[in-house]
């Protein structure tokens, strides 16, 4: 068989083995290992949990419902899965959104906690794959940080005009 015919045998056997496209990476994204109805639980764990924080509660809405569907349409496509954020929404501008609230190193790490809490309650999802997904936030939860620490926050007088 010529070389060009083998090719095109191969890629007719990866369409019937992966009718929804060709698999670049064996593994397939950490959107396909955790599918979606495991982010969807995880992500329903994690608001759970942000819904009862004495120090995340205040920022959110009392509804938490929109709050959730908006972050698992964020999720999917950061996780290599349909971009469903910038089809509905547009481009995230995540650190711009995030400006209106003053989010210091303690709601960060408040924030980690809660999906660290999550990711232990959802055992669907591999250790391996949770470990993974959890470095990843853990860099855009500290990006987000734009006020600084309450503990170093001037005291009353501090930083007055003298
Ligand atoms: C570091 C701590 C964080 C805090 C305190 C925080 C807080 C918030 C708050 C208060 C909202 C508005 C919720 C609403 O009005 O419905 C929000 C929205 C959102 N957050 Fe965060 N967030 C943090 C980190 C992150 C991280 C790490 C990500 C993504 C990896 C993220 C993704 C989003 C998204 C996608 C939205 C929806 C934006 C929109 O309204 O369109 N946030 N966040």
């Amino acid at each position: 068989m010529k070389s060009h015919n083998l090719h095109y045998f191969a890629l007719v056997l990866s369409c019937i083995a992966y009718p929804r496209g060709v698999q670049l990476t064996p593994n397939g994204t950490l959107y396909d290992r955790i599918g979606p109805e495991h982010l969807h639980a995880l992500l329903t764990r994690f608001y759970r949990c942000v819904g009862h924080d004495p120090l995340l509660a205040p920022l959110f809405p009392d509804d938490l419902g929109h709050t959730l569907e908006k972050q698992f349409a964020f999720m999917s496509g950061f996780l290599g899965g349909p971009p469903l954020y910038h089809q509905r929404f547009g481009h995230p501008r995540l650190r711009a959104r995030h400006l209106p609230f003053p989010i210091t190193p303690e709601h960060a790490r408040a924030w980690l906690s809660c999906m660290k809490t999550a990711l232990d309650e959802t055992p669907q999802i591999e250790r391996a794959d949770a470990a993974e997904y959890y470095a990843a936030l853990t860099k855009v939860a500290l990006h987000m940080v734009n006020s600084p620490s309450a503990a170093q926050e001037p005291t009353s007088g501090e930083g007055q005009a003298r």
